[in-house]
């Protein structure tokens, strides 16, 4: 591949997430989530794990912002704790949470890093979950309320936000498979809950703007490249069946006002308890794309599924992340390109990256070889997608430190950062260096 330059003003970053990370799950007022009370209930999370220390970055948060510095990012992708805001998820603002925030996003613009903020990446207060979580409608116009608190607050130094991250992981892991808090098992209610997220997205949209202090607001979308399993006109068309249901649901929705034809017998629009003025609410154009994409999808057409008609095809023989999940490099770029001739907005890359289970060497060094190459190969596939028009404006490798994996525990480590547990100490591994070298050339060598 020959070099390729990326230009002037491209946001070269890293992402995490507060319960991923932060650890002091009751400190400073902070309010029981759901994934707090998820992992402490035996037999959902392997090993036992759980983020009641995590990276234990709520106290170490200079450090990492030192880590950071030294990579030379140029922005920082974290995700603020609805809980250490609103202790019960609405009513009285708990000071102590926001202070955190402030601290953070004052050492970042202190290093000359962009903090680029996602108001919900999942740790749902633990009180709103008791009254239903996103199963009642209610949550929606307390999360709104939560999102304008905070855009108010750190609005005069933060200008760009992110409303969720992967509304479709969140719903279907949650309250369709179980294996995410609330770990719910309840398809009927799965599919309630994405109307009431849509709904949510829209009014926090509003909310966010109404402060008036925001320039950009966005959703951090997971998205798969989706591919048929054959060249059929049947597994074509459940392909894009899929596309619509996995990487459009909350993205059509919010854009457009519709939902997107995924379902074979049509949007079950009765099930999901969608009422007439819902949609006006539901559409509120967002500023940019974010995509969050690890790997691609393989489908075929299955006449046995009443829902989407699709069956997900295991390629046998792929390379493959220790987390099981096939590279495909090219599916960034085919995701990319879908949305950008689709929508036409700015795209954020907001999460890409890998697990893989590398430690120190005998000399202390990591030599992650495997997620060097990973990242060289993605990376230069969001550099194809901007040769061939896309208007690509950033990339947050996920993620900055090895961290809490949701159901896998501490088992998958995706951290540019090894952190070793027992001592918190952080070793940047051959792919930080490898990072930090090409933000500073700016260029794919
Ligand atoms: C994404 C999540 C993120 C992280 C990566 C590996 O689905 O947004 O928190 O767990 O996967």
């Amino acid at each position: 591949m020959p070099e390729i330059d990326f230009p002037k003003g491209f946001v070269w970053g890293c992402a995490t997430a507060s319960y991923q990370i932060e650890g002091a799950w009751d400190e400073d007022g902070k309010g029981e989530s759901i994934w707090d009370r998820f992992s402490h209930t035996p037999g959902n999370i392997k090993n036992g794990d759980t983020g009641d220390v995590a990276c234990d970055h709520y106290h170490r948060y200079q450090q990492d912002v030192a880590l950071m510095k030294e990579l030379g990012l140029k922005g920082y992708r974290f995700s603020i704790s609805w809980p250490r805001i609103f202790p019960e998820g609405k009513g009285q603002v708990n000071q102590k949470g926001l202070d955190f925030y402030d601290r953070l996003v004052d050492e970042l613009l202190a290093a000359g890093i962009t903090p680029f903020p996602t108001l919900y990446h999942w740790d749902l207060p633990q009180a709103l979950q008791d009254q239903g979580g996103w199963a009642n409608r209610d949550t929606a116009q307390h999360f709104a309320d939560y999102c304008a608190a905070v855009v108010d607050h750190l609005g005069d130094r933060v200008k760009d936000w992110m409303i969720f991250n992967e509304p479709w992981v969140f719903t279907v892991m949650g309250y369709m498979t179980g294996r995410h808090a609330p770990g719910i098992h309840d398809p009927a209610m799965a599919l309630r809950a994405t109307h009431i997220v849509n709904l949510a997205q829209g009014l926090a949209v509003r909310a966010v703007r109404a402060t008036g202090k925001a320039d950009a607001v966005g959703t951090a979308f997971s998205m798969t490249g989706v591919y048929p399993a054959s060249e059929s006109a049947a597994d074509r068309a459940a392909a894009e069946r899929l596309h619509r249901f996995n990487n459009l649901w909350f993205l059509d929705t919010v854009l457009n006002g519709r939902y997107p034809e995924a379902y074979v017998e049509g949007v079950p629009l009765e099930r999901m308890d969608v009422r007439p003025e819902d949609m006006d609410i539901v559409k509120a154009p967002l500023d940019f794309v974010g995509i969050n994409l690890y790997s691609r999808t393989v489908v075929a057409d299955d006449p046995q599924d009443r829902n989407l008609g699709v069956r997900i095809v295991r390629v046998p023989d792929a390379e493959r992340t220790d987390f099981d999940t096939e590279v495909y490099p090219e599916a960034i770029h085919q995701a990319i390109m879908r949305i950008w001739n689709d929508y036409r907005l700015p795209i954020y890359v907001t999460e890409n990256g890998c697990s893989y289970g590398d430690g120190p060497d005998d000399d202390g060094t990591v030599n992650d070889d495997r997620r060097v190459d990973f990242y060289h190969r993605y990376v230069g596939q969001v550099a194809r997608a901007m040769r061939d028009g896309a208007d690509v404006r950033g990339y947050y490798a996920w993620s900055l430190l090895d961290n809490f994996e949701w159901a896998e525990g501490y088992s998958q480590r995706f951290g540019l950062v090894y952190v070793d547990y027992p001592t918190q100490r952080r070793i940047i591994k051959k792919s930080g260096y490898w990072y930090r070298d090409l933000i500073a050339a700016n260029r794919l060598q």
